[in-house]
């Protein structure tokens, strides 16, 4: 795989560097979590590494799509911070939830693509991160589950509200109330993952996933983020006027100009990205 973009420009000293490593490739910014000796628990501080990155990405003009990965061969993310946790007070946990979830409503309402490559065990907060990324592609290794149960916890980080609603409320319910894990196959079978990817092809499969959508018009993309993000919590006749006033404002977009223009004259479409 090629690394064309390299550099990232983030405020120096924004990031603690070991927690996440941060490269683009191809106009894709790949956020890999990085502590595989503790199979990338997330802690506050990976949590914070994490909301300067993205915030990063949703302004930088070099990125088109966001990519989360884990670190090491085992995991993508085995869940919250277990022993940073422990002596929690009850304020502290709800606190600590609360982080969890703005910064993972940062994924979900990223105006550009964000998928999550799944690379090995993606427990509890490890899949609620999963969860609340647009796409999600997993290696045949990858396994799934919301473990919490067994610790006298819940999730915290969404997974409560988002699996029942990606998954259905059948088989949320088994997983939240089993703590076991399923497999790959499992997983693609129920739609908790979009597509599985065999062997060491994963991070092939994904930049691929990534260039489709970086060729293609940003402004339309995004609208569709917005549409399907702000409709699937409303009616639908409120949803659907939502879809029908960003169609409209599609019209005065230049992306909208060139693709139309470019399918007419038979040639592959420029997007200037307004
Ligand atoms: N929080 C903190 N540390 C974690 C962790 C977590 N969620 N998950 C794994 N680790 C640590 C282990 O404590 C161990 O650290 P150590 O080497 O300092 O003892 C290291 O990561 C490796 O994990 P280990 O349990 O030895 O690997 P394994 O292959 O035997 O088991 C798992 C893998 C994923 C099945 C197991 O680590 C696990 O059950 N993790 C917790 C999953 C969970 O409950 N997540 C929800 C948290 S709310």
């Amino acid at each position: 795989m090629g690394n064309k973009g390299g550099t990232l420009r983030l405020p120096e000293g924004a990031v603690e560097e070991s927690l996440l490593n941060v490269e683009t490739r191809q106009r894709t910014r790949w956020i890999t979590i990085n502590r595989p000796d503790k199979l990338n628990a997330l802690n506050s501080a990976v949590l914070e590494a994490l909301e300067t990155v993205l915030t990063a990405a949703a302004s930088d003009g070099d990125v088109a799509v966001v990519v989360i990965s884990g670190a090491g061969g085992k995991a993508f993310v085995a869940g919250a911070d277990i022993a940073a946790m422990q002596g929690f007070s009850a304020a502290e946990g709800r606190e600590f939830a609360r982080r969890g979830q703005r910064v993972f409503e940062l994924l979900e309402r990223s105006p550009k693509p964000v998928i999550a490559a799944i690379n090995g065990f993606a427990l509890g907060g490890g899949l609620e991160l999963a969860l609340a990324c647009h796409l999600r592609v997993a290696s045949e290794l990858a396994r799934f589950g919301q473990p919490e149960v067994k610790l006298g916890l819940i999730p915290g980080f969404g997974g409560t509200q988002r699996l029942p609603r990606l998954i259905g409320r059948g088989r949320a319910l088994q997983l939240l109330l089993t703590g076991e894990m399923v497999d790959a196959a499992t997983a693609l079978s129920w739609g908790l993952v979009d597509r599985v990817i065999a062997g060491s092809d994963l991070p092939e499969a994904v930049q691929k996933l990534a260039d489709t959508m970086t060729a293609l018009s940003p402004t339309a993309i995004r609208h569709c983020l917005e549409a399907v993000n702000s409709g699937a919590e409303c009616p639908l006749e409120v949803g659907l006027e939502l879809e029908a006033a960003l169609f409209g404002v599609s019209f005065a977009t230049g992306d909208m100009k060139e693709g139309v223009a470019a399918f007419l004259e038979k040639r592959t479409p420029v997007f200037p990205g307004s």
